[in-house]
């Protein structure tokens, strides 16, 4: 099939280097002259495992290819994918200024009968505005427009392409349903559920989806809390929880606030079109206010670690991205966190898989390390931010100096039963 990606961002990259190495001749467009230069010297513009691989073996064999050139990818193509950004905008809706410019840019190429699929995060009823937009442009019967979302995890995005839990189309026609359906059907084989409903209702789904898993996090972290006053292991009230399969295992995992570019983008969006459509969900509203104090509880509780004396006392922050695998920032507790106990006094060395960040590059008494050691060598503190598994291991009493050093375990990496025994006071989640 002849695929055109417009939009070489996370979702574009990802999913247009999958749809080639499932045999597809694909087209990744993007405005940015300099990310397709990068791609095409055969360098990654984003971090993603995995993905580097399936872009060079797919490069190499023809089948993707980079261009700023869209109206070529989009008149040679059957399929064009919306992949383009929808960032918060003022008031916490999703901005749909990219999907707009891309709409209007694909009807003016429309050269014969197209399906466009928006596979871009969007608000319910964002579809009927796309076709709107074509159809001023393109006679209805030389178009459809579908709806697509995606459901990738930042740093698990290749797995979750090739073995997802289930595609989801949205068609307010089943005719066009069979070209998709076509195209996934190689997962499909595999045991992925292809299920399909209207527009609107993919459109939906995507922003309930993301809506309900941030609501189970928020929602362990809070029964978290009250574990740690009730002497009860959050692990096992998850487990226990866990096992009922009306709930599921998945997802109940504690730590810092969810972050990273979609939960709390979707979360805040989907409040704005409740109330756009004059309904109140009041829950995913108290899940935001939930997950932002989330961020102040895990502050307080460092420094009642260090027994509210923080000035000069020296911290080392282990992971600071929002999650492991991946190098992004957004969202993170770290960001919170990190100038909070700097402002205090504190001295934080941290160190990060991913590099040095510059979030914190102006920061006073911040410094990055480029090992595990340097950064705990000297240290009061230790606080496990981000679950990478260099970190699932450690042996903290060689690598620090110091006598009367803590450990706080933000992920609860550790058994607190054996990490109890240690010469050190460790800490941990809900428990
Ligand atoms: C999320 C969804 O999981 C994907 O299905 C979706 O496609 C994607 O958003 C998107 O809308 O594009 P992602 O943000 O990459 O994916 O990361 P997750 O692995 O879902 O983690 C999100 C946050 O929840 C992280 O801060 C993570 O640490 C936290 N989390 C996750 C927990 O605190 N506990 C858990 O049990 C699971």
């Amino acid at each position: 099939m002849k695929i055109c990606m417009v939009g070489t961002g996370y979702v574009g990259l990802v999913s247009g280097a999958c749809f080639a190495d499932l045999g597809n001749t694909v087209w990744c467009v993007d405005k940015i002259q300099n990310k397709i230069d990068i791609l095409n010297s055969n360098k990654i513009p984003i971090y993603e495992p995995g993905l580097d691989e399936i872009v060079k073996k797919n490069y190499k064999a023809g089948r993707l290819k980079f261009t700023t050139n869209l109206n070529f990818a989009v008149k040679n193509s059957d399929l064009i994918f919306i992949c383009v950004g929808t960032p918060t905008s003022k008031n916490g809706s999703a901005d749909l200024k990219y999907v707009i410019q891309a709409a209007k840019e694909i009807s003016k190429n429309i050269n014969n009968f197209k399906i466009i699929v928006n596979k871009s995060t969007v608000p319910v009823s964002t579809g009927d505005m796309v076709e709107n937009i074509i159809s001023k442009k393109v006679k209805k019967n030389m178009f459809a427009v579908i709806s697509n979302p995606e459901f990738l995890r930042e740093g698990e995005a290749i797995r979750d392409f090739r073995f997802p839990d289930r595609i989801v189309v949205g068609a307010n026609n089943k005719r066009f349903l069979n070209k998709i359906k076509k195209l996934y059907q190689p997962l499909v084989n595999k045991g992925a559920v292809f299920f399909s409903t209207n527009r609107r209702g993919a459109e939906l789904i995507k922003y309930a989806a993301n809506a309900f898993l941030a609501s189970k996090i928020a929602f362990m972290n809070e029964v978290g809390n009250l574990c740690e006053k009730t002497d009860v292991d959050i692990e096992d009230v998850a487990l226990g929880m866990g096992l009922d399969k009306r709930i599921g295992a998945r997802f109940l995992r504690v730590g810092p606030a969810y972050g990273g570019s979609c939960f709390p983008k979707d979360t805040k969006a989907i409040t704005v079109t409740g109330d756009k459509f004059k309904t109140n969900l009041s829950i995913v509203k108290s899940v935001i206010k939930s997950n932002n104090l989330r961020k102040t509880i895990l502050t307080k509780k460092a420094e009642k670690i260090l027994s509210n004396k923080v000035k000069n006392k020296n911290i080392a922050f282990l992971g600071v991205t929002f999650k492991a695998n991946t190098d992004d920032m957004r969202g993170s507790t770290s960001l919170i966190m990190i100038p909070s106990l700097a402002k205090k006094g504190a001295k934080i060395n941290y160190y990060d898989p991913t590099g040095s960040k510059k979030e914190f590059s102006k920061l006073k008494n911040v410094k990055y390390c480029d090992t595990i050691s340097k950064t705990c060598a000297n240290t009061d503190l230790i606080i496990i931010h981000t679950e990478w598994d260099e970190f699932k291991s450690l042996n903290f009493t060689k690598l620090t100096k110091r006598k009367n050093f803590k450990v706080f375990d933000m992920r609860n990496l550790y058994s607190h039963v054996d990490e109890n025994k240690k010469n050190y006071k460790y800490y941990s989640i809900g428990r």
